[in-house]
């Protein structure tokens, strides 16, 4: 069904996430009429010369992200509905500006009274412009006789002060329940699906738990290195992009309790007790157990590739990591005593993101003498992107007299039996902050309880050795095959 009337405020609009994803989003939630007919979008930015073919500059690059090109009724009802204001978000003449469109929006265009704002914008101003909206009165949902909310883009905070900060902020002039910080992980099709996987089938409950798992894998793997983007990652690096969040919340789906109803509030509360249970770092378990890394030249699809820090606006001798791969416990009923083994990195390998439930080894051994003694486990590993799916590993005897082993998998791919690219989470996510689902959204305690447990990882790293190399194009450093050689595992080869 479509969304109720809203008008869409983009702040930092003509930057790459309105051009990459938000953009192409609405394009595809309109096509699975998904959208309200009564839809505006207003692009808030800084510049007025850029606001002149701003429309026409969005329009031509989501066309390059969609899977089919615009057709011309589809770039006439955008272009009759993007509008621009132009001004600096410290100053509250914007926000009046802002005011006047919503209101002229709702006579021309029948918009209603509904307005998501959307913050994607550098993160330095989420705070002003939150307090901009609210001293303008915008967040005022009785005063507006209609919904407001505001979308948070990430980086939620650089670390857990300045998380608990921009909490303290948006709370300031908000309700909780308006605010919606995105986490586009949360969206993809197989990330949601975990939690249907796990909970609408009976048969994986009962083994899902330190009787039957012997340790989970999360990989989160990109070929791509930083592109233009030195400028925020040299400050960022892959613990900070990446585990605090994207990861986390894998980890947090894999290992939830079942919630008592599919509610936001009640599916989030899950998550925030596995982040809450992760066993705390000391600084003898960051040396031991956190592998940082950072990408040297390498060669990826036949081509060479520089090394990070060869990179436009990385900072000379950086010492960012562009990988990390760490163990953690979740201390927990179900899971003590079960590694969870992380890992993420710019320029490896291959572009591949999966969990991988690794089960324990069948608890007697009767074909010692065969071939092949070394069973392997079975693996449930849920492909997050791409080739979407789901495969359990199990072993299977070879045709023959002799008696040989074989591990053959039990497959289900999406793209076979639902024809249709699941979500890049753009659109699942836009759609459900214009309808008011908070579940695939982090609450203000899940973004500080997450910069709690990586707090100790970055405290410990400034006094500790400069990142371990890899060399782009492999699949990492040699000290994160060691984390799991010397507790007799290896990492899976996607
Ligand atoms: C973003 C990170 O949140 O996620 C990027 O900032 C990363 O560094 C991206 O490349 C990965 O997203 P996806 O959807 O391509 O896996």
């Amino acid at each position: 069904a479509p969304a109720d009337p809203a008008v869409f405020v983009g702040f930092g609009a003509s930057g790459d996430l309105t051009r990459r994803k938000l953009v192409p989003a609405l394009v595809n939630l309109r096509r699975t009429g998904a959208l309200p007919a009564a839809f505006a979008f207003i692009a808030v930015i800084r510049q007025a010369d850029v606001g002149k073919s701003l429309a026409d500059d969005v329009l031509k690059a989501a066309d390059e992200h969609l899977d089919s090109p615009l057709t011309q009724e589809e770039r006439d009802w955008f272009l009759g509905r993007i509008g621009v204001v132009v001004g600096d978000v410290e100053q509250p003449i914007l926000y009046a500006d802002i005011a006047a469109r919503l209101t002229e929006l709702q006579a021309s265009h029948g918009t209603g009274t509904n307005a998501l704002f959307y913050l994607a914008t550098p993160p330095q101003l989420f705070a002003p412009i939150a307090a901009g909206l609210g001293k303008a009165g915008l967040l005022d949902e009785a005063a507006a006789h209609g919904w407001r909310r505001v979308v948070v883009e990430k980086p939620f905070g650089h670390d857990l002060e300045s998380a608990i900060a921009l909490n303290r902020a948006l709370s300031g002039v908000m309700e909780e329940r308006q605010i919606y910080r995105i986490d586009h992980y949360l969206g993809k099709e197989t990330v949601q699906n975990l939690m249907i996987f796990r909970f609408a089938n009976s048969i994986f409950e009962p083994i899902w738990n330190r009787r039957y798992v012997d340790h989970v894998q999360i990989t989160v793997a990109e070929s791509d290195g930083i592109g233009t983007r030195g400028g925020y990652y040299d400050e960022a690096g892959a613990l900070r992009d990446m585990v605090q969040n994207h990861l986390f919340m894998l980890l947090a789906l894999t290992a939830m309790e079942p919630p008592i109803s599919f509610d936001a509030d009640a599916v989030r509360d899950e998550r925030l007790k596995v982040l809450q249970a992760i066993t705390p770092f000391t600084r003898a378990m960051v040396e031991r157990d956190v592998v940082r890394a950072q990408y040297a030249a390498g060669r990826i699809k036949d081509a060479d590739v520089r090394g990070y820090l060869e990179e436009d606006k990385v900072a000379p001798g950086s010492s960012t990591e562009t990988f990390v791969a760490l163990r953690l416990q979740v201390e927990n009923w179900r899971w003590a005593g079960v590694p969870f083994y992380l890992r993420t990195g710019k320029r490896l390998a291959k572009r591949v993101s999966e969990i991988a439930v690794h089960f324990r080894q069948p608890p007697f051994m009767m074909f010692r003498d065969t071939a092949v003694r070394s069973l392997n486990c079975n693996v449930l590993v849920i492909r997050v992107q791409p080739e979407e799916g789901i495969t359990l590993e199990v072993d299977a005897k070879v045709p023959g007299q002799a008696l040989d082993l074989k591990t053959v998998a039990m497959d289900f791919k999406y793209d076979e039996v639902f024809a249709q690219t699941p979500s890049t989470g753009y659109e699942t996510l836009l759609y459900d902050a214009l309808t008011g689902d908070q579940t695939l959204f982090h609450r203000a305690d899940s973004t500080e309880v997450s910069w709690r447990a990586v707090m100790p990882i970055l405290e410990a790293w400034p006094s500790q050795s400069r990142p371990v190399c890899y060399a782009a194009g492999s699949w990492g450093p040699e000290e994160a095959h060691e984390l799991l050689e010397r507790d007799g595992r290896a990492w899976r080869r996607p």
